[in-house]
């Protein structure tokens, strides 16, 4: 049994590493890309999705272009000092690319899941202006998917651009408001857990020794790992986010805990902008049913994915 899969990326450097994830494990059948604007602007992120995927041999996946800005408009802020200049650490390349897919990413969606109808995950790692807006199509889509896998939010840890707000739920808070609250079954893959799974200069130099997928990879996170060198954690190394929303979509994460809870996105405009306001308070209690609660919040999981994902994308094309 293969998870069918469409990815919705504002292709930086960890949703790089989640696109050649998804497209080289044995248990997930990509359908689709949609690319959004966030990291980077919309076109870029398109182009950096076409071009990894090219770097894995899966240019059978179509990739739509999806929303530039936040649904309901306004600002629109990206992180280039984070993902470099054209989003790959400064080091992407000039590679021509194939056409995207002559779709948006929003119609892509209702496409591939009206043809797969209960079958597929939708792995939203950037804004979730896209999803928003399939919604706004199709309000049927709720019950016509497998689940919503996202990486997003922060349940009770920090945020990482305001106090309390992580930046794929900050950059478009209606739109993500739309898709937490639609009656579709989510896991929250948020910083609770992807700050606990970090890559080490070994991942790296494991990864600089394997193909050209691997290579490539290497080369573009010294970037990332230097922005959470100086940021972060004080030394060389960074975090994977984006391949935990896609791994536990597809049952290849270990979750140690990850109570099913109601979660509300804080569309306000004071300091609480953004946020991820999960119930936890049954948390002294076993997590008791919350009655109609439809989001899973992923709180603890193995870290080992970390090796996991590294020697998958490796191994793709090395020499044995
Ligand atoms: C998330 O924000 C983006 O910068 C990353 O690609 C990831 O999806 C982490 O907060
Ligand atoms: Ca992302």
């Amino acid at each position: 049994m293969t998870t069918k899969m469409i990815l919705d990326c504002d292709t930086g450097i960890d949703d790089a590493m989640a696109i050649m994830y998804a497209a080289l494990h044995p248990g997930i059948e990509l359908v689709g890309v949609g690319a959004v604007w966030g990291n980077v602007d919309v076109p870029r992120a398109t182009r950096n999705s076409l071009r990894v995927l090219e770097l894995v041999g899966r240019d059978d996946v179509p990739v739509a272009q999806g929303a530039a800005g936040p649904l309901l408009g306004g600002h629109v802020e990206y992180a280039y000092h984070v993902h470099g200049g054209d989003g790959q650490g400064n080091a992407g390349d000039d590679a021509p690319v194939r056409p995207a897919a002559p779709t948006t990413a929003a119609q892509q969606i209702v496409e591939l899941v009206r043809a797969h109808p209960g079958e597929v995950w939708l792995v939203p790692v950037g804004p979730l202006t896209n999803l928003a807006a399939a919604l706004v199509l199709d309000p049927e889509l709720p019950s016509l998917v497998a689940g919503v896998s996202v990486m997003g939010g922060a349940a009770r840890c920090p945020g990482n651009v305001t106090p309390v707000a992580e930046a794929n739920i900050f950059k478009d808070p209606e739109a993500a408001a739309a898709v937490f609250r639609a009656p579709w079954p989510i896991v929250m893959a948020g910083l609770d857990v992807t700050m606990g799974v970090v890559l080490t200069a070994e991942h790296r130099d494991r990864l600089a020794r394997g193909g050209e997928a691997g290579r490539y990879l290497a080369r573009i996170m010294q970037h990332y790992g230097e922005f959470y060198r100086d940021e972060v954690f004080g030394e060389w190394s960074c975090c994977m986010h984006d391949t935990l929303a896609v791994a536990a979509a597809a049952g290849a994460l270990e979750v140690r805990l990850a109570p099913v809870v109601n979660v509300e996105v804080d569309t306000t405009r004071g300091p609480g902008r953004g946020q991820t306001v999960a119930d936890l308070r049954g948390a002294y209690r076993g997590f008791p049913d919350q009655g109609g609660a439809h989001c899973t919040v992923l709180l603890d999981v193995d870290a080992r994915i970390a090796d996991e994902a590294v020697e998958l994308i490796a191994a793709h094309g090395a020499a044995s």
